[in-house]
This record gives structure tokens, C-alpha cells and sequence, in this order.
């Protein structure tokens, strides 16, 4: 338990579900990489506790590299404004990478950043995501693989924050609205 525990209305995905979609995410893209390895490409912040757990549970090799990117907006919507925050410390070129994301929302980080990724020649690219948030999309992208389709509403927890608290959290709630109004 976390005293952060107390600003949660509801939790929406627990603990142990996230931990038994990723095991199944992980054996996909084992199966699907069997014979190449990898580059885990995180977006920071938020996808660094999905990002942990999932090369964790591949069972064969990766690589890891990261990225930040921020969008313009307020703290609860994205406006589609993207600049590089940290780039990747390496050449991609002929890598097969698979971005991590924590969740996509309106697609529009995504989708900016598969264009800026795919000009660095790599030999593929994909996407997994642990959230995916259907009735938000405005920049359709695909998206390989999906750990939960959820409701458009924000959401806190296992990497997500509310001003750069509540990421600690191992599962996905929906905050009090107390909280957002202090
Ligand atoms: C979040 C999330 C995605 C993006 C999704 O990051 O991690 O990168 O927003 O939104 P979109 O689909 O509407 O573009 P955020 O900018 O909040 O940064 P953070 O991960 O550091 O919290």
C-alpha cells in the first residue's frame, strides 16, 4: 500500500492483470522476433515501468535505447505539438525497433515519432503499447500490439502521472477528482 493509494477513486486495471498481459505481449514478440533482436526504443517518462517489466519478461535478448519527447498542452490532454526533449544516443539504422509506449491517447506523439524514426533507415519499426485509449484517436497509427483498450478518461499509475506524481503505482486507477481540485 501507498499513501498515494488514498487520492485513487477507482482502480481500472489491477496489478496482476497488467503482469499477466505482459507475459502474453512478451511471448508474441518473442515469437515474432525469433530469429532478430530487438531495440526496445522507451519514451520517457511514462513507459519506463512498462518498459522494465515487458525486457524483463521477453525471454530472449533486447537492446534498449530512450527517448523524450514532449507535447504541448495542458497536463491532461495532448495538443500535438512534439519536440525532442532526449534524443537516442546511436545510429538506428538497420535496427528493428519496437517502440514502448505507456499509453496512446490521441496518437499524435506516436505518429510523429514513427515518421522521425522511420527517416533514420531502420530495418523496422514497431509499436507496443500497454494502453491504448480508442475514443481519443485524431492521428490514427498502427499499432502492433495492445495491452488494454480503455475509456477516454485520465488515468494515473504504473508510469502514468498527475503532475509527475502517482507513476509508482503498480496498477492503472482514475484519480479522485479532489485531487485535481487541490
Ligand atoms: C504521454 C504518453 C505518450 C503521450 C500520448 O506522455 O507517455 O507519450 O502522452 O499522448 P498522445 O497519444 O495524445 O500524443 P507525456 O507527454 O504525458 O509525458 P510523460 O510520459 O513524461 O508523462
Amino acid at each position: 500500500m501507498s499513501v498515494l493509494d488514498d487520492d485513487i477513486e477507482a482502480t481500472l486495471v489491477t496489478s496482476s492483470e497488467i503482469q499477466q498481459r505482459i507475459a502474453e505481449l512478451a511471448a508474441k514478440i518473442d515469437a515474432d522476433y525469433a530469429d532478430r533482436e530487438p531495440l526496445l526504443v522507451g519514451v520517457l517518462k511514462g513507459a519506463v515501468i512498462f518498459m522494465s517489466d515487458l525486457a524483463r519478461a521477453l525471454s530472449r535478448p533486447s537492446t534498449m535505447e530512450f527517448m523524450a519527447c514532449s507535447s504541448y498542452g495542458s497536463s491532461t490532454t495532448s495538443s500535438g505539438v512534439v519536440r525532442i526533449l532526449k534524443d537516442l544516443d546511436r545510429d538506428v539504422s538497420g535496427c528493428d525497433i519496437l517502440i514502448v509506449e505507456d499509453i496512446i491517447d490521441s496518437g499524435l506523439t506516436l505518429s510523429w515519432l514513427l515518421k522521425n524514426l522511420q527517416a533514420r533507415h531502420p530495418a523496422s519499426v514497431e509499436v507496443v503499447a500497454l494502453l491504448r485509449k480508442p475514443d481519443a484517436i485524431k492521428m490514427p497509427v498502427n499499432v502492433k500490439y495492445v495491452g488494454f483498450d480503455i475509456a477516454n478518461e485520465f488515468v494515473v499509475g504504473y508510469g502514468l502521472d498527475y503532475a509527475e506524481r502517482y507513476r509508482d503505482l503498480p496498477y492503472i486507477g482514475r484519480l479522485k477528482s479532489s485531487v485535481y481540485q487541490g
